[in-house]
């Protein structure tokens, strides 16, 4: 549309006297704002931008793989990155939600930093920082600011010394989603739901394990692919599934079973700042309990959490 057009046409024309001939690295999350990102900088001056992808192995099923496959169909110049065993070791032994979340953050840090390194002369950072960031990080009573620690903000190490730019900082999302499809990103990419930084992480309650992050991620992944089989996924802001540190007793055939029970979760919202549950039909939510229950090893119970933000936050995290 009209406005996409001339929002577009005015980064580039920005991004391209600002930036010059210098080189940029950007980290790439999968994720809407970082994608949008890229693809404006990419516009502006080529391959000058190297992206990195990191797997940190706190994915959904089988995302890292396909996320990598549209940013090189898209034409961005972009490494990725198998660090998944780097982060699980950063988080063995750890259940403290902040905990995990500094481990992540630090993990990547070491990661984006050898790559950035091995590029000759970057003088960059680009980041998908967009307006609502910009305003939570500055917030000091901002719930977000204080409570959690996000890394999506000036997340970049002491010693590399490089300028930021950040062309999506004055959008909100359904902002950054219009420049995007007028950019002609993959719907994969541009309708995307937001997903944390720290990613499965912190909806494993308690310690990480591999073990652990796979059975999340197939509970997760029928749940998401659900949710798009039956057309709601557009209607959601954002949704997912959390793996709580408890066990309870369940029957199957003769046997008394002692497994874990996973929460759904599926929120309204303009921004993460204040979130409604999502009122998902019962039919639709007594097949995807069962599908889980059938298909997925250790979990038998299912539950569907239906608490607002405020006071509840979107994650358990
Ligand atoms: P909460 O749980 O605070 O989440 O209601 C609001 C939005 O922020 C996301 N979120 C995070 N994103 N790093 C991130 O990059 C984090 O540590 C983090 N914690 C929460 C959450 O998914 C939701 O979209």
């Amino acid at each position: 549309d009209w406005t996409s057009d001339v929002f577009i046409d005015i980064s580039i024309e920005e991004l391209k006297n600002k930036i010059g001939d210098d080189k940029v690295v950007m980290g790439l999350s999968g994720g809407v704002d970082s994608s949008v990102a890229a693809t404006l900088i990419h516009r502006a001056i080529g391959d000058n931008l190297t992206c990195v992808f990191v797997d940190n192995g706190l994915l959904r099923k089988d995302e890292f793989q396909e996320v990598l496959d549209s940013y090189q169909h898209m034409g961005l110049n972009v490494i990725g990155v198998d660090a998944k065993q780097k982060f699980y070791d950063a988080l063995a032994g750890l259940s403290d939600p902040e905990e995990k979340r500094k481990a992540i953050g630090r993990a990547f840090i070491e990661v984006f930093d050898d790559e950035a390194h091995k590029l000759e002369g970057v003088k960059w950072l680009g980041q998908g920082t967009i307006y609502p960031d910009v305003i939570e990080s500055v917030s000091v009573n901002g719930p977000s600011a204080t409570i959690k620690s996000h890394h999506n903000v000036g997340g970049l190490p002491d010693f590399m010394k490089l300028k930021v730019v950040e062309p999506l900082n004055t959008l909100f999302k359904d902002g950054v989603r219009e420049v995007g499809r007028a950019l002609e990103i993959p719907e994969n990419i541009v309708g995307r739901h937001p997903f944390p930084g720290p990613g499965l992480a912190i909806r494993i309650l308690g310690d990480i394990t591999p073990e652990k992050v796979r059975t999340l991620q197939e509970v997760d992944h029928i749940f998401i692919q659900g949710l798009k089989d039956h057309g709601l996924y557009d209607q959601v802001w954002q949704a997912g599934a959390i793996l709580l540190p408890i066990s309870s007793v369940g029957v199957m055939g003769d046997e008394r079973t002692y497994e874990k029970v996973v929460a759904l979760r599926a929120v309204a919202s303009v921004d993460g700042m204040t979130a409604d549950w999502v009122h998902l039909p019962y039919e639709f939510l007594g097949k995807i309990s069962n599908d889980i229950i059938n298909k997925v090893k250790g979990v038998n119970r299912v539950v569907y959490d239906i608490s607002s933000k405020p006071p509840a936050t979107i994650e358990w995290e």
